[in-house]
């Protein structure tokens, strides 16, 4: 029996997460794979109710569930950061969830904005390290106010975090098994100590443990260049937190779109959290509008990583049929409802 905790979230969030959970029913119902779902309020609302970003247990509460299936978190009247950090980067730090997994696949009907680029040019992973960088809160004001004022902000990693990531990155390039390279993305030429620290750990790695991929180095500014113009070069791109965050943004647009980017964030050895990388998207709210295709693909990703990978290939397959009959990836130009694209892949899986 798989215990998973569902946080809906803000904006659409509840909308994707519940088409999300209506899909796994259907496809663990298939298998006879035992799941179920326990609801968790964490969000603006609560906030703004209580006053409480999460309550002090959550974490606690969380690390006894097998996973986290997570909708959107951001709310138009909380000032930026305060949810984003209370909730999401909290739980992605406080259960050390290191990996930030995002696929970048376009599906067989999915309009992409790159010209002649098709399914067979865009199949790439990024794994984004998730407990480091920039987002570590390292930084502060002083003269705050003052004409004078000064603001740092501070990239940190260690070598610990640092190869830990590779890790996984190469293991992941070798699981793959498509054309065995694992490139690193950084920036040697500007923030020479941070991917100085990054390249030699993944040269030396490489070398010692993994001498059977390949290994590509980009700077981040051609690496996207690079993801427009030769996206058929990547098989699985590792890089930092900072750079992973903004380059899968790039990758999602690639791949159809916010609706249907979909990530985990990932601690092997613990409970993970798995989520469609797009926002609440607040003004499609309770419109039936919003695309779950997204938040469906990251149901399939936590099924495929605790291991139940007939049933991520069955909501893949119902996933892809159902794509090909949709309009558009876009909110509101779907030619379905949000709880029709649903219903018609819980329809195909089960
Ligand atoms: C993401 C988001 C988050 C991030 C924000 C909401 C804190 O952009 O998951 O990519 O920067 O990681
Ligand atoms: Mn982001």
């Amino acid at each position: 029996m798989y215990k998973i905790a569902v946080i809906g979230g803000d904006g659409t969030g509840p909308e994707v997460a519940a088409e999300g959970v209506k899909v796994l029913k259907a496809a663990c119902a298939k298998r006879e794979v035992k799941i179920e779902f326990t609801n968790f309020d964490f969000g603006g609302e609560r906030y703004l109710r209580t006053g409480e970003v999460l309550p002090s247990t959550a974490v606690e509460d969380l690390k006894k569930f097998d996973a986290i299936y997570l909708g959107a978190i951001g709310h138009p009247d909380v000032a930026p950061g305060i949810l984003e950090k209370g909730i999401l980067l909290k739980l992605r730090f406080d259960l050390d969830q290191y990996i930030n997994l995002r696929p970048v696949k376009l599906y067989p009907g999915v309009e992409t904005p790159l010209a002649n680029k098709g399914p067979e040019h865009i199949d790439y992973i990024v794994v984004r390290e998730n407990t480091g960088d920039l987002y570590t809160g390292a930084g502060g004001f002083s003269m705050k106010g003052t004409p004078n004022e000064v603001a740092i902000q501070t990239s940190v990693y260690n070598r610990f975090q640092v190869d830990r990531c590779l890790r996984y990155a190469f293991n992941l390039a070798r699981k793959r098994n498509k054309n065995k390279t694992l490139a690193l993305c950084g920036k040697t030429n500007v923030l020479t100590f941070v991917y100085d620290l990054w390249e030699r750990a993944f040269h030396e790695m490489g070398e010692k443990e993994f001498p059977d991929i390949k290994r590509d180095y980009y700077h981040v500014d051609a690496t996207c260049m690079w993801m427009v113009k030769n996206p058929e070069w990547f098989d699985v791109i590792v890089t930092g937190n900072m750079f992973g965050d903004i380059i899968t943004d790039l990758g999602a647009m690639t791949q159809g779109g916010m609706g249907v980017a979909a990530g985990g964030n990932i601690n092997p050895e613990g409970v993970s959290m798995f989520e469609p990388i797009g926002g609440s998207a607040p003004k499609y709210t309770g419109l039936n509008k919003i695309n779950p295709i997204a938040a469906i693909g990251a149901g399939m990703m936590m099924m495929e990583e605790l291991g139940e990978k007939q049933v991520a290939v069955d909501i893949e397959k119902a996933m892809i049929d159902v794509m090909q009959k949709m309009k558009s990836m876009s909110a509101g130009q779907m030619g379905m409802t949000t709880t029709e694209v649903g219903d018609n892949i819980a329809k195909l899986c089960s």
